[in-house]
């Protein structure tokens, strides 16, 4: 399962390690922590005796809520109506919204803990979308940062530091030969778009049901849909295809009748933006062979998977070469970071300008710095880094799904490990009652007030169902997540 680490040879070693290196507790630094047996108490043995867990001594570990954790002179509230004043929604990315009145305004945050604007401190399964695969600010990498940042951070000219990230991509991944370097997800997946329209002279991109491929995608609310209703399409037909996933006849169907029209296919490797369904055995790699059979070209969307189930990405983890590949959220480790590789007779019609490539902040020092210390980080710490996560993740979802059991809710625990689903049954089946083209809640009910109940103990959740693990998630905070969610679990069901 684990991905193979890239050959010695190629990877620059690690020198941006900055003073505070050497003070670094082992916790904090995963290269430092795989060289030993084990960093905290084992799993087993915390799992094994719940009487221990939690209170009193894991309650310190985090404060509880708003419920019975009211602050004086909390000044969240006026935040809120500053905030509603001057930003639409009072937020500057919709997902946010989704978190409704409730949202918590994050202050500080450090290991696998946030604080909020009132002082409370809450363990965090956000991690920033998934950008934060080791945890907030790590020692090392605000070391590697701090240096970066002393000597410039915009050249606006190829420089060492995007020369390396760009080798280390290379050197991770045998389908990438060269890789560009943006901002954000969406810019890497727009550009993969160009480049398949122009590699193919076709102008459609197929998608799939419910993947997200960030927010500008024809299809999302105010562009122009593009549903595949039936097996043909009129002429010039959209830029967008929706098909079913996990349908490996659809795509058959659909794929062979209109090759001629369709550029790309864009998937995730697994639903990690909605479900957390994994792909049927052999979809994947019968994708690949189709649209290999087609000439059309086939993109993996890795923005959240990239580095997350292993150095490799998913393609690693699944066993599959696709023609292009997107990154970004871990591989910045929280800074601003995207980018798209692949195959060079693709990518290199960026390098002539057949296809534009732009973007004033592309490369810039402190996003590919942070890039390198995340692959070299991974690099160093091999094997074990992608092991623990993994041991840790399946001890969350199993402990979760007893949870839910014991307190007789019906619950399905769906994905790999380090990003996973928890979704309730009753929600599924609210959903798929609703009548056709109603749209659905903006965030399931009955996980609505789970989540609101865990925030409520202290722990923070993405709204909707996804949980990110973290590096800095040690076994006694997945311990003490279990206790509290036991306890809420009990809660709905009484
Ligand atoms: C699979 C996938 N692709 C692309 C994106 C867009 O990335 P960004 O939000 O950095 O633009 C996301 C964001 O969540 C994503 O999950």
């Amino acid at each position: 399962m684990v991905a193979a680490g890239p050959p010695e040879s190629g990877w620059p070693a690690a020198r941006e390690q900055g003073p505070s290196a050497g003070r670094k507790s082992r916790r904090n630094d995963p290269v430092r922590r795989c060289g030993t047996a084990s960093w905290s108490k084992p799993l087993s043995v915390l799992l094994a005796l719940p009487g221990r867990i939690g209170r009193p001594s894991l309650d310190k570990a985090v404060s509880r809520g708003e419920g019975d954790n009211k602050v004086e002179n909390d000044p969240t509230e006026a935040l809120r109506r500053r905030a509603a004043q001057v930003m639409p929604g009072g937020v500057s990315s919709n997902i946010r919204l989704v978190e409704g009145p409730e949202a918590i305004l994050v202050r500080r945050a450090e290991g696998a803990r946030v604080w909020d604007e009132a002082g409370r401190e809450y363990l965090d399964y956000v991690a920033g979308y998934g950008a934060m695969l080791f945890g907030y600010a790590p020692p090392a990498l605000n070391a590697t940062l701090a240096s970066t940042l002393a000597e410039g951070t915009q050249f606006s000219s190829t420089h060492r530091r995007e020369i390396e990230l760009a080798e280390m991509l290379v050197a991770a991944m045998p389908s990438l030969e060269r890789v560009r370097f943006h901002s954000t997800g969406t810019e890497a997946v727009q550009t993969a778009f160009r480049l398949a329209r122009g590699f193919t002279g076709r102008p459609t991109i197929v998608k799939f049901r419910q993947h997200y491929h960030g927010w500008l995608i024809p299809g999302d609310a105010a562009l122009p849909a593009g549903e595949a209703t039936t097996d043909d399409f009129a002429e010039n037909g959209p830029p967008i295809v929706t098909l079913p996933w996990n349908d490996g006849e659809a795509a058959q169907r659909f794929l062979r009748r209109n090759a001629d029209w369709i550029a790309g296919v864009i998937t995730e490797p697994l639903m990690a933006n909605l479900g957390g369904h994994d792909p049927a055995k052999g979809y994947l790699q019968a994708l690949r062979a189709l649209t290999e059979a087609l000439g059309i070209v086939f993109v993996l969307d890795e923005v959240i998977t990239g580095f997350r189930l292993g150095l490799g990405g998913a393609q690693g983890y699944y066993g599959i070469r696709p023609d292009l590949t997107t990154f970004g959220k871990a591989l910045g480790g929280g800074m601003p970071i995207g980018a798209v590789g692949g195959r060079a007779d693709i990518m290199d019609l960026i390098a002539d300008g057949r296809v534009n490539h732009s973007g004033t902040f592309n490369g810039n020092s402190l996003s590919m710095a942070a890039g390198r210390w995340t692959l070299e980080t991974l690099r160093r710490a091999g094997a074990c880094f992608y092991e623990s996560l993994f041991e840790r993740s399946r001890a969350l979802m199993d402990g979760l799904a007893r949870a839910a059991e014991a307190a007789g809710i019906a619950v399905a625990l769906r994905g790999p490990g380090p990003v996973f689903w928890l979704v309730f049954e009753a929600d599924e089946a609210a959903r798929a009652a609703l009548p056709a083209g109603a749209p659905p809640p903006a965030e399931p009910p009955l996980y609505r007030r789970f989540r609101l109940g865990m925030q409520a103990e202290g722990i923070r959740l993405t709204p909707g169902g996804r949980w990110y693990v973290m590096d800095a998630h040690s076994n006694a905070d997945i311990a003490l997540t279990l206790d509290r969610a036991a306890a809420v679990l009990r809660s709905l069901s009484s």
